[in-house]
């Protein structure tokens, strides 16, 4: 297996319903509150030689049409949503190898529980934790924190970018060999290597240090899907790991080399940056049968359906426009990426905002419905192109999507020299192939204007 060519497989999984109709597909698990369910997954995922399960999150009940949440009950789009970070320590518990990542917003949370959190979860799954770094993007999340709507993007990340480095100045506050637990001369530790930080910054001031020794991936793995301006700076100075999401082909080389770029002009080795685009496939006897599979799984969809969770993506109230006629352009969105994609696909095919909802709900990116082989094909193809060193899987419905993957396209995968037969490391790191941060890294990481 050539190592440029090796594919990463992440799962998106939410803690909770899948999309907008993947509660109705009638092969769907109904567990979706249970820790059974997150085990199980994990499991199939493990089964599948994945690299990591991945949980977004939200810190709100989606307020999207006509600015109430009455959608997301309704049809179950957004919502309910457990807490990502319990989710995955019941992935960790039920699995050895499967990396586990939970997405936490630095907008509504503080660096020193975060840092504590991540670091506890890294060295009780023996290095498999990432974090999903947002800055969130909703304001029914900001009012319920105190504040009447998001703060600007600029700002947004201006308080991620200095939460980053008392994040990871944390986690470095400890050596990788403090702790001696000398039964026989009854020292534990040596004080002398473990540092205070005594930070004061214009948003946190954290003295330290962490009460938890340094986890064992050093940093745990750090993933962003930023895609504005300031999200993909953020991104290519603190990102293991970079989710996107694109409706053609061209649209994901760009992004990749632009990525790859930014990670270059900040002394990053991009080899060390794996781009894994979202990817949803849905898998049939050959193409005929995927996609029947597919339109019955659309016809699940409502179009108000589709059109709340677009947005509550973009954060702009949609119903304020005529669903016959075209999206108009949206001032300072929520979620750049999607944004981005759904104005490339809506022009390209001259969508109306009704039409666009009917998509939007049922959207399978990746265009990957088709046999394994087809699908394996446009991975094939995608990554040849650069646009990605792997995939973040999603699934229409679970855990069915996610065993048709492992069961079929894996196995594709494999035969072709693509993908691992086994796991080659213990840590999420080692199977991403990304180095361990030696201690005071932070420093290189952080924006020059820090420095
Ligand atoms: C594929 C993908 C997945 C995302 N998952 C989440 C998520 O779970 N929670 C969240 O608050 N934001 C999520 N986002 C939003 C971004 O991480 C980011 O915080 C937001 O888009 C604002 O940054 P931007 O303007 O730079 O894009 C996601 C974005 C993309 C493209």
């Amino acid at each position: 297996m050539s190592g440029g060519r090796r594919i990463h497989l992440a799962a998106f999984l939410n803690a909770g319903v899948q999309g907008t109709a993947g509660w109705r597909h009638p092969d769907a698990s109904d567990a979706f509150l249970t820790a059974g369910h997150y085990a199980h997954i994990a499991r199939v995922l493990e089964r599948g030689l994945f690299d990591l399960a991945f949980v977004p999150d939200a810190l709100s009940v989606p307020r999207s049409l006509g600015g109430t949440f009455d959608p997301a009950v309704r049809w179950g789009s957004g919502t309910p949503r457990l807490d990502p970070v319990p989710v995955i320590t019941i992935m960790a518990a039920a699995t050895t190898r499967l990396g586990v990542a939970a997405t936490v917003s630095t907008g509504y949370h503080e660096p020193y529980n975060l840092a504590r959190e991540f670091a506890t979860i890294d060295h009780l799954s023996g290095g498999r934790a990432g974090w999903n770094v947002v800055t969130s993007f909703q304001d029914a999340e900001a009012q319920n924190f105190g504040q009447r709507s998001l703060p600007p993007r600029t700002e947004r990340y201006a308080r991620a970018e200095e939460f980053l480095e008392v994040v990871t100045r944390l986690w470095d506050s400890w050596g990788d060999d403090t702790i001696l637990a000398d039964r026989t001369s009854g020292v534990f530790g040596t004080p002398e290597s473990v540092e205070s930080l005594d930070h004061r910054g214009e948003h946190f001031a954290v003295q330290g240090p962490l009460s938890v020794p340094r986890p064992p991936q050093g940093y745990p793995v750090v993933i962003q899907a930023g895609a504005s301006e300031s999200g993909r700076d953020f991104a290519a100075r603190w990102a293991d790991v970079i989710f996107c999401s694109h409706e053609s082909l061209d649209s994901a080389v760009a992004f990749a080399s632009d990525i790859r770029d930014r990670a270059d002009a900040h002394d990053r080795d991009p080899s060390q940056l794996k781009i894994l685009p979202a990817a949803t496939p849905v898998v049939g006897r050959d193409a005929k049968d995927a996609l029947a599979k597919h339109d019955a799984f659309a016809d699940l969809v409502s179009v108000e359906a589709g059109l709340s969770r677009l947005a509550y993506h973009v954060n702009v109230d949609l119903t304020a426009y005529d669903v016959d006629g075209p999206l108009p352009p949206l001032e300072e969105v929520g979620v750049e990426g999607h944004y981005r994609e759904v104005v490339e696909f809506a022009e390209r095919e001259g969508l109306t905002i009704g039409e666009i909802g009917r998509w939007y709900g049922a959207r399978t990116e990746g265009s990957m419905i088709g046999s394994a082989s087809d699908i394996v094909d446009t991975m094939e193809q995608w990554v040849d192109a650069g646009a990605a060193d792997g995939f973040m899987v999603q699934a229409t419905h679970v855990p069915g999507a996610f065993e048709d993957v492992v069961d079929q396209v894996v196995p594709e995968l494999q035969r072709r020299g693509l993908f691992r037969t086994e796991y080659e490391g213990d840590t999420l790191r080692e199977n991403l192939g990304l180095r361990r941060p030696e201690r005071g890294e932070w420093r290189h990481r952080r924006a020059k204007d820090r420095a």
